[in-house]
């Protein structure tokens, strides 16, 4: 039998990054950060000055997708495009907002998909994304959709970025926020939804202690 999965979809901000790596350390699991390969596709084509809009270059690029994910002592992972550390241009918005543009790109999607199915390894898989329960694995164990609302997605999102040092303004981010998930919620391929048999959790308020749990609970049932 394939190695048990959690997916867990949702909107950026939804708190799916810190949730997911809480639940993978708890249950001694895999973790397959899918946002962090849509990036890493984004900042190789900006590498290359690739126009996303020329599909079959992006194929191209995203089969031979040259990166590696290294988890450090601190628990950070360091990522490497090209054998160079791209670490901290991986989480800026403007890669953010390309990767989004280069995930709308359904061939781009299918070539991403052996890449992201090779993470399913024995103990377990937490899977992070929009669409690990609808197309990536559409037989995991338990589903979750993770949701909040924009206010609060774009808060936290702001206060991750200060942590950083990054310094943007909360209004930018709301619009950000917005038009990154209308462009993730109308795509034709892989549409950010809901699988029918996902569980929803709207975290708006809840302590990220609280939502782990729920999660924890759910998952035991399931195995
Ligand atoms: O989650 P993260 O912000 O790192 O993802 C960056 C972008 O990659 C998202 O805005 C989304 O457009 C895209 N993505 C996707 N499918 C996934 C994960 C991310 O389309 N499974």
């Amino acid at each position: 039998m394939d190695a048990p999965v959690l997916a867990v979809d949702g909107p950026g901000g939804s708190g799916k990054g810190t949730v997911c790596r809480a639940v993978t350390e708890a249950m001694g699991w895999h973790l397959l950060d899918s946002g962090a390969i849509y990036r890493a596709l984004a900042v190789a084509a900006g590498r290359r000055g690739l126009d996303v809009s020329d599909t079959a270059a992006l194929v191209d690029l995203a089969h031979g997708l040259d990166v590696v994910f290294e988890p450090q002592p601190d628990g950070t992972i360091r990522v490497l495009v090209d054998g160079d550390d791209v670490s901290v241009q991986l989480r800026s918005e403007q890669t953010g907002d390309l990767a989004s543009r280069v995930a709308a790109v359904p061939a781009a999607r299918d070539a991403l998909l052996a890449r992201q199915r090779a993470f399913r390894k024995p103990p377990g898989l937490v899977a992070d994304g929009r669409d690990m329960g609808t197309v990536v694995f559409p037989d995991a164990t338990l589903k979750i959709f993770l949701t909040a609302s924009a206010e609060e997605r774009a808060l936290r999102r702001h206060n991750q970025l200060k942590e950083q040092g990054v310094d943007v303004s909360l209004a930018d981010l709301l619009d950000e926020i917005a038009v990154r998930d209308e462009r993730d919620r109308n795509r034709a391929v892989a549409p950010l939804v809901p699988a029918a048999d996902a569980e929803e959790l709207d975290t708006t308020g809840l302590s990220v202690d609280a939502v782990v749990e729920r999660v924890l609970k759910l998952l035991q049932k399931q195995l």
